[in-house]
């Protein structure tokens, strides 16, 4: 019998206390540290302080920690606006001004694009942004109900944890939206066994504030309406495999949003994807339409399409416009709004865009624009194809910089230029900043470096 040599597996850190010095930020604003060999990624953490941290991930080259205790603080260091920070996951940096949160995001990105793509600056303009509280026009509340205490908890999910933190306020929700934190947790706790309810969705549309009650038991009719005593525009989804979203009241209009600069409306169903932060899409939208400068000669492709957000008022100016969405209702709700619209020159086709299309039919029609608005895996798959179409420039609206400046080195090196690149604050006091980004068509091939390493 052969004996085979084992390493001894070294402990995990996992649950240790670290005390950390840090030595700068990343493009998430975590503080970074070492510790022995590894790189130690610090939540809650700022350049030049001490902090001790809760190690929540021990991994072969880095470390995931939180900041439990600062030690020696960072002058700029405020404290946070909200009660329940301490334990809500809602937003993570709300211990900075919203101005110093931006800068700080805003320098990471910088230096994560320009380490990946070789470039030594990057054309920055103006960032958009609108207000920095009550900005959210959509959450997705957890629901915890704990059978030994009966203790019921609605809020978001604690960092790097499961368990839902219970709150009684958001200063990020819309105001049509925060009644619900006090409004349906009594409704929830008066069933007979609250913990059938797993989720509240709630959106804001049409002026008025819709939830989704997500449950896993069925909920007969008294019950729903219960409910919808404390929310008229409430409607049920059982999570029972029949994933059947039941309308409470049928006068309830079908949710729909406005972009008003451009003067379209846009329906869609509860669970599609909307831009969270309606004012900063409204501006979006509009800087997409005039970095482009789409004229009645444009054929464009809209790729991640989802129900139209930018394909409609694109295809307001712009002789023709193709949308590609993954998702088959949402490829049938952006159809039905161009529609609604009065668009005949815009249409829509379903399509897994990281899967090769050689052969679709929408592929070879000799697009002058293409935009993209990926999620946050980005167009891995995708981006090469996206340049073999050799479209004259390139629209990238991104929610991960990190993705964002994978997918650019692609584009780079296949011969495009970065010609500008806003930052858009969509979701202020989180680590998330979103980017806007046109590519242009060059003759010689940008000069990109060899790959750095991650
Ligand atoms: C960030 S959202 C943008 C949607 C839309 N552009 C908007 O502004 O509302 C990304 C969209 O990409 C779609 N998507 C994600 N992965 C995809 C894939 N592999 N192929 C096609 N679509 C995908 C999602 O369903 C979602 O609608």
């Amino acid at each position: 019998m052969v004996t085979l040599y084992k390493a001894k597996a070294k402990a995990s850190l996992i649950g240790a206390t670290l005390t950390l010095d840090i030595d700068s930020t990343d493009y998430e604003v975590n503080g970074l540290s070492r510790y022995k060999q590894k790189i130690v990624f610090v939540s809650g953490a700022l350049q030049g302080e001490k902090v001790q941290a809760l190690v929540l991930e021990d991994k072969a080259g880095f470390i995931k920690a939180r900041t439990s205790k600062v030690l020696s603080p960072a002058p700029g260091r405020q404290r946070p606006f909200c009660p329940h920070f301490s334990q809500c996951g809602g937003c993570q940096l709300q211990y900075l001004d919203n101005d110093q949160q931006i800068r700080l995001k805003q320098q990471g990105i910088d230096q994560l694009i320009r380490h990946q793509t070789g470039l030594e600056t990057l054309p920055w303009q103006p960032m958009i942004a609108a207000a920095d509280t009550h900005y959210r026009r959509k959450a997705r509340l957890g629901v915890w109900f704990d059978k030994k205490t009966r203790q019921l908890s609605v809020g978001f999910r604690a960092e790097g944890s499961k368990h839902i933190s219970a709150i009684s306020e958001c200063s990020m929700l819309s105001p049509l939206l925060t009644p619900v934190l006090t409004r349906l947790p009594p409704a929830i706790n008066a069933l007979p066994d609250p913990a059938v309810v797993t989720h509240l969705e709630l959106f804001c549309a049409n002026q008025r504030p819709y939830v989704v009650v997500r449950h896993v038991k069925p909920l007969t009719a008294a019950q729903q309406q219960a409910f919808v005593q404390s929310w008229p525009e409430a409607y049920f989804l059982g999570d029972d495999g029949t994933e059947q979203l039941q309308h409470w009241q049928p006068d309830t209009p079908t949710p729909a949003y406005t972009l008003t600069e451009q003067d379209i409306r846009l329906q869609f169903q509860p669970g599609d994807f909307i831009q969270i932060n309606e004012a900063v899409n409204q501006k979006m939208v509009s800087q997409a339409l005039a970095w482009l400068e789409v004229n009645a000669d444009d054929t464009i492709l809209d790729l991640y399409a989802g129900m139209g957000n930018f394909s409609l008022p694109l295809a307001k100016y712009a002789k023709t416009v193709q949308g590609i969405e993954g998702v088959a209702k949402m490829v049938q709700q952006a159809a039905t709004n161009a529609t609604l619209n009065g668009l005949s020159n815009a249409s829509f086709a379903q399509a897994d865009l990281h899967l090769p299309w050689p052969d679709a039919p929408w592929r070879g029609q000799g697009y002058t624009k293409v935009v993209l608005d990926p999620a946050r895996a980005g167009a891995k798959g995708a981006i090469e194809q996206i340049a073999a179409l050799k479209a004259a420039q390139i629209l990238y609206v991104s929610c991960n910089a990190a993705t964002f400046a994978r997918d650019a080195r692609v584009l780079l090196s296949q011969g495009y230029q970065l010609q500008k690149l806003s930052a858009i604050d969509m979701f202020p006091h989180t680590s998330h900043l979103e980017l806007m980004a046109l590519f242009s068509a060059s003759s010689k091939s940008a000069s990109v470096k060899s790959a750095p390493a991650k």
